[in-house]
Parts: C-alpha cells; sequence; structure tokens
C-alpha cells in the first residue's frame, strides 16, 4: 500500500512518454533516500568512456587474436556487451589489472535468436554487432534496441550504412536479420546528420570490407576517434580529413588491441556539475581538459571555478601519475548563460540535464537550445515541482534554427534563477536525466525519494560509493 500512496504523488515528466510507469518502479523498492542540502566535497575517479568502451568491445569481434582494455567501468551497458559477445563465442575474461578486460575471438559462432533476445532492450549497442558479425559469420541478428528513451532515436541511417555495403537488412517483429551473400563492399556515403551511432557504425563495418569507404559529414567526437585508434591499432587504415570526412581503406584481417580508453567526460561533467549545484568542491580523477574544453568554457562563464590538476600530455603518462580536474563553486551568486547543445566540438547534450539543475542556481535567465534530441527537456517538469521556474518552448531559442523547429517539439528552455529547491519525491526517467534528479535532491532542502535509481548504474560507475566519498547524505530504506 505504501508503494501506492507513493506512487499517486510522483513527480513524473510527461515528455518522456516511453519513461518507467511511476508505479511499476515503484513496487521494485528501487528507491535512494536524499538528505539534500549539504555541499559534495571530496574527490572522486572517472574510468574509460561508456561510450567508447562499449564499441571498443565490440571491435574486438574484428580481431584473430585477442584484445585487452583497460579501464573498464562496472556499468549496465559493458554487462550487455560481455553477454553478447559471449553467446557468439568470445570469451571474455577479467585482466590482472582491475577494470581490464580481455576478448578471445578466435571461435566467434552463431548465437540463436531466443539467446540474443534476452538482451532486447537493453541498449543500443546492440545495433554495432551488424558490421562485424557480418564479416565473421556472413549474417547477423539484431534484438529489439534499448537506451534512454529521449526522442524516437530512429536506426535509418544505419540501416541505410549497411545497404550501401551490400548488406540484406529484413525486419521481422523479433528483430533485425542481416546478411551479406556476396560479400562487404566499400561505398561513398554521406550521413544526413552527424550521428555518433551511425558514424561507429560505419567505421566497423568499412575496416574490413573490400575497397575504399568515404563518409561524409561523420562526427567527430573524441569518442569516435579513440574507437579510430582502436580500430588502427588493430591494423586498420582510417583517414580523418577536414570537414568530417572519413577515409577507410578495407583489410583483409584485423588482429587484437591493448587499449587504455579516454576517460568519460560526460561522468566528469556531471559530477561538476553535482559540485556547482551544491556549493561544493569536488576533484574529479581522470578528467581530461582536452575532451571538456566547451563544458569548462560554459561552467566558467556561469561561475565555477575550476583547476587542471592532470599534468601530463593529453591522453599520455602512467596511471600512477593521475590528476584530473577540480571544480568548485567559488560562493557568491551564479550567472546565467545562453547555451545550446551540439554535435562536437559543440557542447554535449549529455551534458546539458546536470548542468541545467546549477543553472537553476543563476541569477537572471538562462536559455538552453537542445538540438541533438527532440525530447531531452522532460526533466524539467521534476525541477520545476521542486521550486525551479523552467519553461519548455517549441521555438528555436538558440542562434541557429535546427532540426525540430518547425517539428512541434519542446526543446528550448528559459531557466530563471535563482530559485530555491525543495525536497520532493522523483522518479528517474533516464540515465543523465536521473542523474540531474539527484543533483537536484541534493542541492534541495529536505529529504527527497528518488526512485528507480538503479537506472544510473547504466552509465556511472559505483555513484551511490561516490556519493558517499563526498559527503553525501545517501540511503536506502
Ligand atoms: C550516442 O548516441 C551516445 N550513446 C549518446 O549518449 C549521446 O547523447 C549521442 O551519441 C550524441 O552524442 C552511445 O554512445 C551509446 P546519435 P547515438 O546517433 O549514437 C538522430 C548517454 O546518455 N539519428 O549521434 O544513438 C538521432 O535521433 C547517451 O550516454 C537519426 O535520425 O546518437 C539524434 O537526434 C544518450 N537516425 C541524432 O541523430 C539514425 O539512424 C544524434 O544521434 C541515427 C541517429
Amino acid at each position: 500500500m505504501t508503494a501506492f500512496r507513493v506512487a499517486m504523488n510522483f513527480v513524473r515528466p510527461s515528455l518522456d512518454t516511453a519513461a518507467p510507469n511511476a508505479l511499476e518502479v515503484a513496487l521494485t523498492d528501487d528507491v535512494l533516500v536524499v538528505h539534500g542540502g549539504t555541499p559534495l566535497e571530496g574527490r572522486i575517479r572517472v574510468r574509460g568512456a561508456k561510450n567508447l568502451v562499449s564499441k571498443a568491445m565490440v571491435a574486438a569481434l574484428l580481431g584473430d587474436t585477442p584484445s585487452r582494455l583497460f579501464d573498464v567501468p562496472r556499468i549496465r551497458d559493458v554487462e550487455v556487451v560481455r553477454g553478447l559477445l559471449g553467446l557468439h563465442g568470445v570469451k571474455v575474461s577479467d585482466g590482472d589489472e582491475e577494470g581490464e578486460l580481455v576478448f578471445d575471438p578466435t571461435n566467434v559462432e552463431s548465437a540463436s535468436t531466443d539467446q540474443i533476445n534476452v538482451h532486447a532492450g537493453s541498449s543500443r549497442i546492440p545495433i554495432l554487432f551488424c558490421g562485424p558479425l557480418l564479416h565473421r559469420l556472413g549474417h547477423a541478428f539484431i534484438p529489439d534496441l534499448g537506451g534512454c528513451h529521449i526522442g524516437p532515436r530512429p536506426i535509418d541511417f544505419h540501416l541505410q550504412a549497411l545497404r550501401e555495403f551490400g548488406a540484406t537488412v529484413e525486419k521481422t517483429p523479433e528483430g533485425l536479420h542481416l546478411s551479406a551473400p556476396n560479400g562487404l563492399h566499400g561505398t561513398k556515403f554521406a550521413l544526413p546528420y552527424p550521428s555518433v551511432g551511425a558514424t561507429e557504425q560505419v567505421l566497423l563495418t568499412a575496416v574490413m570490407a573490400e575497397g575504399v569507404t568515404e563518409l561524409r559529414n561523420a562526427a567527430v567526437e573524441p569518442e569516435i576517434i579513440d574507437l579510430i585508434c582502436v580500430l588502427q591499432k588493430m591494423g586498420a587504415i582510417i583517414k580523418v580529413h577536414t570537414d568530417r570526412v572519413i577515409e577507410i581503406q578495407g583489410v583483409k584481417r584485423l588482429h587484437g588491441y591493448t587499449h587504455r580508453p579516454i576517460p568519460d567526460r560526460i561522468e566528469a561533467a556531471s559530477w561538476a556539475a553535482a559540485a556547482l549545484a551544491t556549493r561544493g568542491h569536488v576533484e574529479v580523477l581522470g578528467a581530461q581538459q582536452a575532451d571538456m574544453m566547451t563544458f569548462l568554457n560554459i561552467f566558467r562563464s556561469v561561475g565555477g571555478e575550476y583547476e587542471v590538476t592532470d599534468l601530463r600530455p593529453p591522453r599520455g603518462g602512467s596511471p600512477g601519475q593521475e590528476g584530473g580536474i577540480r571544480f568548485w563553486h567559488p560562493g557568491g551568486e551564479l550567472n546565467a548563460v545562453a547555451l545550446e547543445t551540439d554535435v562536437h566540438p559543440g557542447f554535449m547534450t549529455d551534458w546539458q540535464q546536470p548542468l541545467v539543475v546549477a543553472l537553476t542556481q543563476a541569477r537572471g535567465l538562462s536559455i538552453v537550445h537542445e538540438t541533438v534530441y527532440e525530447q531531452r527537456l522532460g526533466y524539467t517538469e521534476a525541477l520545476n515541482t521542486m521550486g525551479a521556474n523552467i519553461q519548455v518552448y517549441r521555438d528555436c531559442l538558440g542562434g541557429t534554427p535546427c532540426r525540430f523547429g518547425r517539428r512541434n517539439f519542446k526543446h528550448s528552455a528559459v531557466i530563471a534563477g535563482p530559485s530555491k529547491l525543495h525536497a520532493a519525491d522523483l522518479v528517474i526517467p533516464d540515465l543523465r536525466a536521473g542523474f540531474s534528479h539527484l543533483i537536484a535532491a541534493l542541492a534541495a532542502e529536505g529529504t527527497s525519494r528518488v526512485y528507480g535509481v538503479d537506472l544510473i548504474n547504466r552509465g556511472y560507475e559505483d555513484f551511490e560509493a561516490k556519493l558517499a566519498d563526498l559527503g553525501a547524505h545517501v540511503e536506502r530504506p
């Protein structure tokens, strides 16, 4: 009965239509009690980027000898990919170093659709198995995808690219069946939008396709460049030209790699935003300036302070010498800012939700124009019930009209501040919005209950232990 009563009062964003049903979540007892109002203080470490690690794991399928990946975080996406690799005959084992995984792909084999479907709806990474499985087995089955509910998230660019390479794609109610009866051949292809996933799809397919592939309007996020580094270590020939053009010369064989991934710049920014919103001081070990420059500029414009404590050259040095970036609230008032999310080198869409919580504490009107996903502002409703003053608009409130301007999506927000946040019962709608709910609860006066927190484990390793290290007053009831 308690769960029923609580469910009735949940704050649930209406735009995230596919967000978990409040009652369903309530009944799982997956709740964190957050006693807010205490600044986060201390030091935590981020490991390999979620959005690189999972792709590097898929790349291991392409090699004919074992690969080693270091600094792999214990998060749900890694478990899903590990499970799918295992089903396809890749032996995945723990290496000597904490966080090291070893992949042995010498006996790649087919898996049944039933076995693969166990992972249906759990992640978006399975779509990237297409190219590697077509190369290794000549066919592939891809289950229904999961991932965050932040818009329709179609896979049309992926499928179009695969067809250009010569794959046949059959959509069935149980998932996608692909084959390549005549092999995969290099192609010239331009993406309608610089999609991260579709660029990775092309890379993972083109490296062993016959001939040359030219990809135009490619995504060039640091995670993509790191994936290119992985593939190059395996024997691939990939040229990154200016103006988003990537050229790949297909090779007949690839071998294993040894790689330490770039650190998770989304997690680093999330903790930075948490430090600012709670008027705290957090050092994020592992955070790298080069990959976070756009975030750092906005952080400083808002009035946050930071110091780069990592004195190693970018991507260099040994793990023992690790520094990072120290973020803090210097006292006084924060400033309102106008920002637009965009593809790299723009302000990442995944940095948006955590930072907006800090913007509720800034004096004046901040403007956020979300141009990457059409439904990534639904979580602001929950912040409003906590005392924030955020209005969302269908118009493009940034400098540039985006793809969503005439399509009726509420994708711009005006945040009026500062607002005193108070505690509430919240249901987590998706990964990054979930972390923003958590930050809001930490910044608010009083005791909040945050339901569905397990979703945060999809992308934030040991977040509860890290909260404890930073002095947050949180508990499982
Ligand atoms: C990746 O998603 C990340 N996920 C996302 O992080 C991140 O927000 C996003 O890139 C942008 O940086 C992973 O790496 C696992 P896209 P992805 O293809 O690859 C449209 C997180 O919380 N599009 O670049 O799925 C799409 O709808 C997650 O860690 C098509 O229209 O993103 C979106 O509007 C959330 N058709 C835009 O492109 C397609 O076939 C960008 O999506 C593919 C994409």
